[in-house]
């Protein structure tokens, strides 16, 4: 039994693996966040309410805390830093593991906004800490919005966010390559049960792949079209399309950031061998074809 502090876990990808750690029983939980969570406090969870630009105060959350595991939304300098101050912190409160807040795929390097997700892991790295970062493809959740059973669970952190290239609801499916791209994709819910398993192991590996499924965009069109029934109206967009929007400059940072994410897919940077998943064998992530047949199936 170890602490476990989840800064950012009163919602989001944060919340489902704070619920994942519950679940096992084991573990002591300290949930780092801005503001008062009363429901966490209620099921007896530690809350601290911290200010990410005092290490001093992070340091003093963190007192008693085995690992840290940063799930901040990290998209720019202001959560990079706010990262940085828990990272230090969790140095001066004597920590054993850090985990950054990445939750996606190796694309730090084509997605501006992510410029900061490695900033922050180019310091873990030379921490002294034990690390690791958890890869997990794109979110299961991103084809959820508008389905016809459980919306909820089929959503988790991905409320009122809309569909990512396959919009069931619409028939529309928006393809960054050609089709024949594999992607990992997993549901935030099987993440979180993956690193409540993580925190199990002896030792941690420097990445930590997770695989909830791993599909070409093509597959998952014919999975629509077997299980919900419904044809696609399909757009591809390839490598050389992504770019060609990319050098425009009528971009907001929104859309870059769209297109970045399609391009990083196009690349194949969503296509990785998972490592964690032969680690927590017991773990049983639900596949693309499970997650339709529960979300989107009409009988
Ligand atoms: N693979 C995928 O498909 C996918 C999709 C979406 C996101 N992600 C990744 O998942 C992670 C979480 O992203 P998200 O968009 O889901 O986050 P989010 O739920 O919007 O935010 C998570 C938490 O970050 C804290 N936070 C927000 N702004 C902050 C700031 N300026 N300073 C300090 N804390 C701040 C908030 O905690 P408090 O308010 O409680 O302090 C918030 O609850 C990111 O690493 C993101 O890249 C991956």
């Amino acid at each position: 039994m170890v602490r476990v502090a989840v800064a950012g876990g009163a919602r989001g990808i944060g919340l489902d693996i704070v619920q994942a750690i519950l679940d096992t029983k084991k573990h002591e939980l300290t949930v780092l966040s801005r503001t008062d969570q009363p429901l966490l406090t209620s099921k007896g969870i530690d809350v601290r309410v911290v200010d990410y630009s005092s290490v001093q105060q992070l340091k003093d959350a963190l007192a008693g805390a085995h690992t840290v595991i940063s799930c901040l939304a990290a998209y720019g300098s202001d959560t990079a830093a706010a990262e940085l101050a828990l990272l230090e912190a969790a140095k001066q409160a004597g920590t054993a593991r850090f985990v950054p807040s990445e939750w996606n795929s190796a694309c730090n390097d084509v997605v501006d906004l992510y410029s900061g997700k490695e900033t922050v892991w180019k310091t873990v790295q030379s921490s002294r800490l034990e690390y690791t970062r958890f890869t997990n493809g794109l979110w299961m959740n991103v084809w959820g919005p508008g389905c016809l059973r459980d919306e909820e669970e089929a959503l988790g952190p991905y409320k009122c966010r809309p569909p990512f290239c396959i919009d069931v609801g619409a028939g529309t499916a928006l393809i960054p390559g050609d089709g024949s791209q594999r992607i990992v994709v997993t549901r935030t819910q099987d993440v979180g049960r993956f690193v409540a398993a993580a925190l199990e192991l002896p030792r941690w590996e420097a990445e930590s792949r997770i695989a909830g499924d791993i599909v070409t965009f093509n597959e998952v069109v014919q999975l629509v079209k077997g299980i919900c029934g419904k044809d696609l109206n399909i757009t591809m967009l390839s490598v050389k399309d992504l770019e060609g929007i990319l050098n425009g400059d009528n971009l907001d940072v929104g859309e870059r950031f769209y297109y970045q994410l399609l391009l990083s897919i196009a690349l194949g940077r969503t296509d990785f061998e998972p490592t964690l998943n032969s680690f927590c064998p017991h773990v049983k992530p639900l596949s693309v074809a499970d997650y339709f047949r529960r979300h989107w199936k009409s009988d």
